[in-house]
């Protein structure tokens, strides 16, 4: 535990808020879910334990019962498995930041393989094809971008930080927190501190009472580029200035948002850019990125990086594509590396913004063999992209793909289909579809691009096996 940061007894944990006296069970592990917890069975109910690991003995305090199942916290730990280790967070086990802080490295990435394997279950063969994960070679300071939440402890003190997990209310202080850069770190802590000086409280997500809602920081990997949004229910002027001059330093753009809806997550509806021209520029594989608060950006660029050589090397693998697909294109750093490899490319994305976005990226790399187009993915097929392509990568949300979206990718039978996942479940079920295509799985390969948390994202190469019959 970090001595200069005990927990404050104002952020109690919030589970088990029960009247009747806590049921604890001690219960053998089996293995990890997707979730990162470890399932374990009692006579009565499967458990998700959450802080075990697999093949341990502990005793877990449920915090939430259903008929077949139930949900629990590892509070002791009786026969530890050898993947257990400290964890170097004195929030470990409480923030919704981190899954693993507790699990050895080699470990953790040897639960992401499993959950992929797990999820595949029931596609022939699919299990046999998982690569083992390509690890990260930073698992702390990887991110590049954070999202802090400003809340009030018991005490009436405003903190900043991160929610504990499975609270929305909760919040806990994130000048420790390792996902970050130092920098990063040293914002959070001058803005608590200019907060607290200017007696500005937290917005009350109960009572609603106005106040400072999120901070965002953007941090360009290959630039070093920071940027800084505040985002408040009210404007203030004096605060805005102290902003700047406070970060001054540390971020080379700063902008004050508004949210005046108390309602529903916190949105900016109104901006205005304090310091620098509101973005940044961010390098992936020496290709140039202008990064705003609001468009997404893969957060772990080093990963990236990786990923995105390795979606071109696979979609290579049989030849080079004339015409191909990018479809979730965000702001286009998956075109703007198939622009590379095939004749033509078509991006294809809903937001806006990201849309405006990559077309600007596509101007500052001098890319001109990519179009973007601004549609829904998830339903009927965008107009403007020929009958036929030769490759289609997606990259959609943890939703997956709609069954309408699988219908028309199919019918423009491309050879090569490269799926860019961040859920193995909905990853699955999309892949079963497909292989009615009819296409058959060649490789499987999940990236770390989230040390110390349960997600995965993967690679997956789907070939066409047949020449595609004419309805006509
Ligand atoms: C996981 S991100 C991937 C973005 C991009 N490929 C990248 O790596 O940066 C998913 C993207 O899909 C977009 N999106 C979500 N639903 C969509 C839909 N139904 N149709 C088109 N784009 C969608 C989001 O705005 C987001 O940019």
């Amino acid at each position: 535990m970090n001595p200069s940061t005990p927990p404050p007894p104002s952020t109690p944990d919030p589970r088990p808020p029960m009247n009747r006296p806590p049921l604890d069970l001690t219960v053998h592990t089996e293995k990890i879910v997707h979730g990162g917890q470890a399932l374990a069975r009692d006579d009565r109910f499967v458990v998700f334990v959450d802080d075990a690991l697999p093949n341990e003995t502990v005793r877990a305090r449920i915090y939430k019962k259903k008929k077949k199942f139930a949900f629990g916290r590892a509070i002791e730990v009786l026969d530890a498995s050898p993947d257990r280790i400290e964890p170097d967070c004195p929030w470990a086990g409480d923030c919704g930041g981190c899954s693993y802080r507790h699990v050895t490295y080699n470990a953790q990435l040897r639960f992401k393989k499993d959950v992929l394997i797990e999820a595949l279950y029931g596609i022939d063969g699919a299990q046999d094809l998982v690569s083992d994960v390509v690890p990260a070679e930073a698992i702390n300071d990887y991110r590049n971008k954070m999202v802090f939440s400003f809340g009030t402890t018991h005490d009436g003190d405003l903190v900043l930080g991160l929610h504990r997990r499975g609270s929305f209310i909760h919040i806990l202080p994130a000048d420790v927190c390792k996902l970050q850069s130092e920098a990063s770190r040293e914002i959070v802590r001058r803005v608590t501190a200019l907060a607290k000086e200017m007696g500005i409280p937290a917005f009350h997500e109960i009572k609603k009472t106005p106040g400072l809602r999120t901070l965002t920081i953007r941090e360009a990997r290959g630039t070093g580029q920071r940027l800084v949004e505040l985002l408040s229910t009210s404007a203030d002027d004096d605060l805005a200035a102290r902003l700047v001059a406070d970060l001054d330093d540390l971020a080379d753009t700063i902008s004050f948002a508004l949210c005046t809806n108390r309602h529903g997550p916190p949105r900016p509806e109104q901006r205005a850019i304090l310091k620098g021209t509101g973005t940044i520029e961010e390098i992936l594989n020496g290709r140039r990125f202008r990064i705003d608060p609001d468009t997404f950006f893969q957060s772990n660029t080093a990963q990236a990086e990786r990923l995105f050589s390795r979606v071109n090397a696979l979609a290579t693998r049989h030849g080079r594509p004339a015409t191909a697909l990018d479809l979730f294109a965000g702001t286009g750093p998956i075109a703007l590396h198939l622009a590379a490899i095939a004749e033509r490319v078509i991006g294809v994305e809903s937001f806006p913004p990201s849309v405006k976005a990559a077309r600007e990226n596509l101007a500052l790399n001098a890319i001109e063999n990519v179009d973007l187009i601004a549609a829904d993915v998830n339903k009927a097929l965008p107009p403007g992209i020929p009958d036929h392509v030769d490759l289609v990568v997606v990259d959609p949300p943890r939703p997956g793909l709609s069954p309408e979206a699988i219908t028309w990718i199919n019918r423009l039978t491309p050879e090569t289909i490269v799926y860019v996942s961040c859920n193995p479940a909905t990853l699955a079920r999309d892949l079963k579809r497909f292989l009615e295509g009819p296409y058959a799985i060649e490789a499987v390969e999940p990236f770390d691009l989230f040390p110390n948390t349960y997600h995965v994202e993967s690679l997956t190469l789907l070939r066409r096996t047949s020449t595609p019959v004419s309805t006509d």
